[in-house]
């Protein structure tokens, strides 16, 4: 019995065709192009369409050319790859297929908690790594951020709010998106403070020798303002005088100041002021005869100018 093989010659044809290739970073990508041909085949392959020399260290080809690896592929490996295979006779076999690199999101550069000014403006970073790139949201508490004219997403995925505002305070997170997976941010908080500002300027009075006046004086802020007195430029050292308490809340601080203004002549001066919430410190000028406030955080000082009707005045009438 005789065999006979016949080998027909014939332009090549590439039996397995190229796929595209999802490979993990630092893994190996393997791209297979089967080729049919008698006489053999010359395979040649291209990534982006330049050709790859057979002496480049960075690839590994097998099998005769039928097998291209690319071992611990890069962000740089992705693109397009071809196999072309070609004997001399009819036109050249090609195959093409992509190499996408998987990657799960990764989060590399977390936001961080922040203290931020009223009506400024803030970047929360938020820097991922991922195949195909992450689509980025933001979450505050546990809603899903709309974005508006005054916040937005960047294109690195950082969080802008311009004009920032008291209810902008909370916590926040980033979410890293892709087809092959999610992954939130550590949440960070985000303190917003306002300058001490004062809301209620201590009025002009005009008292009787002897007798007990109320001057008062309201501040706001975050933190909370402090209010102290001055008169006639010094510090009024509430212990110093007849009657003095404190009354803190969460929401509302008053304190009340009795005080002892002119203890030559023996009057009782009771000056009060008054503390809203998320507010500083205050302080009141007692010139001569005229007091002027100012509130006092670690943000501000806002001092009332001591023109006539924003100035308050203990006036004595002779007896
Ligand atoms: C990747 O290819 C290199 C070189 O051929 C080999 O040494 C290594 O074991 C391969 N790694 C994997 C995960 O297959
Ligand atoms: C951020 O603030 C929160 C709450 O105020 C706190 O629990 C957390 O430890 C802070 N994180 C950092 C990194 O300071
Ligand atoms: C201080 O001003 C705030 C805001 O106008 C007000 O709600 C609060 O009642 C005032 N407090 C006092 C003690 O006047």
């Amino acid at each position: 019995m005789k065999i006979f093989i016949f080998f027909s010659i014939a332009a090549p044809r590439i039996t397995t065709l190229l796929e595209t290739v999802d490979a993990s970073l630092d893994h190996n990508a393997t791209f297979i192009c089967e080729v049919d041909s008698y006489p053999q085949a010359d395979i040649t392959w291209t990534r982006n369409n330049y050709p790859i020399r057979y002496y480049d260290s960075r690839y590994i080809i097998r099998e005769n050319g039928q097998m291209l690896i690319i071992p611990n592929v890069k962000d740089s490996d992705n693109g397009e790859y071809c196999c072309i295979a070609s004997n001399g006779i009819g036109e050249p076999a090609k195959s093409c297929g992509a190499l996408q690199l998987k990657m799960k999101p990764q989060i590399k550069r977390h936001p961080t908690n922040m203290t931020l000014i009223v009506e400024s403006k803030a970047v929360l970073p938020c820097l991922t790594l991922g195949y195909p790139k992450p689509d980025i949201s933001w979450i505050k508490e546990d809603d899903l951020i709309k974005v508006n004219s005054r916040i937005s997403v960047l294109e690195s995925g950082s969080l802008k709010i311009n004009n920032i505002k008291k209810e902008d305070a909370g916590q926040y997170r980033c979410v890293a998106r892709n087809s092959f997976g999610i992954v939130y941010s550590k949440p960070v908080t985000i303190e917003v403070q306002a300058p001490a500002r004062i809301l209620k300027v201590p009025k002009e009075k005009k008292v009787q020798i002897g007798s007990e006046v109320t001057l008062e004086c309201n501040a706001t802020g975050n933190p909370i303002p402090s209010i102290t007195w001055l008169e006639n430029g010094n510090t009024v050292n509430p212990l110093l005088y007849t009657h003095f308490s404190l009354f803190p809340t969460f929401l509302f601080a008053s304190l009340l100041l009795f005080l002892l203004a002119l203890a030559l002549r023996s009057k009782l001066i009771v000056l009060s002021s008054h503390l809203t919430v998320s507010e500083s410190r205050a302080q009141c000028v007692h010139v001569k005869y005229a007091s002027v406030c100012a509130a006092i955080n670690r943000i501000q000082t806002t001092i009332i100018p001591q023109a006539a009707d924003r100035t308050a005045a203990i006036r004595f009438k002779p007896y």
